[in-house]
C-alpha cells in the first residue's frame, strides 16, 4: 500500500458549466506556464481554451498537493509525443495524466504506477456521414472480438456506449504508454467482463490483450461520470512497482471540483495580456 494516499487522485471538472468571470479567467491564466498560456490564447474555440486552462490547473493542483511542492514552483514539460510530465518530482515517482472531451476535463494521478486517462462523451455528432458509415470507418481500429462486443446490442444507442467505452480504454492505454497516435490500436484488444458501466461504481475487471497475449500487468478502472460520459484509467503495474500493489477491488471514485476548489491555495505567477478578456470573449463557440 502506498505511503502517500493523497497522490492517488481522480478529479473531474465540468468545463461546460464553468462560465468564467473576468477575475476567474485572469487568475486561471496567471497560474499557467508561459508557453501553455500562449497556447490557450491561440485556440479558436472558447471550449478548447477553457479545457486547456482547466487541464493545466488540475495538473498543478495535483502535483503541488500530492508532492507538497510550492504551487508556483511546479514545472511541467512535454515529451516528444506531447505527454506532460513533471520536472523535479521531490524525489517521488509521481505519474499523472489528463483528458478533456464533452463537458469534462479529468485528471488521474498515482505514485509508482504509470497512468493514462481518457474521457469520452458517448454521442455521435457527425453530420456528413451516418452512424453506420462512421462505424464502418472506425472498425479497423478494433479487434474482431471487440467489434462483436460493440455490435451485440440491437439498439444503436447501446452500440455507441460500447464503442466509446472501448475507445476510452484504448486511449487510456496509449496515453499511459505515451506513444500517442503512432500505436496500432487494432493489436490491442479489450475484454469487458462487466457489460455495463454504472455511475459511482468503479469497474476493475476488464482485461487487455496485446497481439493476443494477455497483459497481466495492466489494470483498468472504468466508470460513468454521468449518463453520457464514460472514463477509463489505465495503470501499469510493473515488476518495479509490484510492492505497491493496488487492492483488487479498490474503488477510486471521482471527485467533482468547483472552480473555487480548483484554484484553492493557488499562487499566481504569470502575467496576462491587457486584452486577455476581450480576446477570450471574441472566441467562437462550438455548436
Ligand atoms: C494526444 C493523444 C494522446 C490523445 O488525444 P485525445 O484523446 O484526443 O485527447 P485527450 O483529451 O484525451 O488528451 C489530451 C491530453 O493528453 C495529454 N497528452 C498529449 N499527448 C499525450 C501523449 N502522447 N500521451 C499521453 N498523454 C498525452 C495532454 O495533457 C493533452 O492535453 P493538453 O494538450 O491540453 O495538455 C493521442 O493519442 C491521440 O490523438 N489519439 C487519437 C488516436 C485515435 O485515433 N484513437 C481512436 C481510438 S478507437
Amino acid at each position: 500500500m502506498s505511503n502517500f494516499p493523497s497522490a492517488s487522485i481522480r478529479w473531474a471538472f465540468n468545463v461546460r458549466e464553468w462560465i468564467p468571470t473576468r477575475d476567474q479567467l485572469r487568475l486561471a491564466l496567471q497560474c499557467v506556464q508561459k508557453e501553455e498560456k500562449e497556447r490557450c490564447y491561440k485556440f479558436v474555440f472558447v471550449e478548447d481554451c477553457k479545457s486547456s486552462v482547466v487541464g493545466r490547473l488540475l495538473m498543478r493542483k495535483a502535483a503541488s498537493e500530492a508532492l507538497d511542492i510550492q504551487y508556483d514552483k511546479v514545472v511541467f514539460a512535454r515529451t516528444e509525443s506531447g505527454k506532460p510530465y513533471l520536472i523535479r518530482k521531490n524525489g517521488k515517482d509521481f505519474y499523472f495524466n489528463i483528458s478533456h472531451n464533452g463537458d469534462y476535463c479529468v485528471l488521474a494521478s498515482e505514485l509508482n504506477f504509470n497512468i493514462g486517462i481518457d474521457v469520452m462523451k458517448m454521442e455521435y455528432k457527425g453530420r456528413s456521414i451516418t452512424l453506420p458509415e462512421y462505424f464502418n470507418l472506425m472498425r479497423k481500429q478494433f479487434s474482431t472480438y471487440e467489434w462483436d462486443f460493440i455490435m451485440l446490442p440491437s439498439l444503436e444507442r447501446e452500440q455507441l456506449q460500447r464503442f466509446y467505452r472501448l475507445w476510452c480504454l484504448k486511449e487510456s492505454y496509449v496515453k499511459a504508454t505515451g506513444t500517442g497516435i503512432a500505436f496500432d490500436l487494432k493489436t490491442l484488444s479489450f475484454s469487458c467482463q462487466t457489460p455495463l458501466l454504472k455511475q459511482n461504481v468503479i469497474t476493475t475487471d476488464t482485461k487487455v490483450y496485446l497481439k493476443d497475449k494477455f497483459q497481466s500487468e495492466w489494470k483498468f478502472e472504468e466508470t460513468l461520470l454521468d449518463a453520457s460520459h464514460c472514463v477509463a484509467v489505465a495503470l501499469e503495474l510493473t515488476q518495479k512497482n509490484v510492492q505497491h500493489a493496488i487492492p483488487e477491488n479498490r474503488q477510486m471514485n471521482f471527485t467533482f471540483l468547483t472552480f473555487e476548489e480548483l484554484v484553492r491555495h493557488s499562487k499566481p505567477f504569470e502575467t496576462v495580456t491587457e486584452s486577455f478578456w476581450e480576446d477570450f470573449k471574441s472566441k467562437d463557440k462550438k455548436c
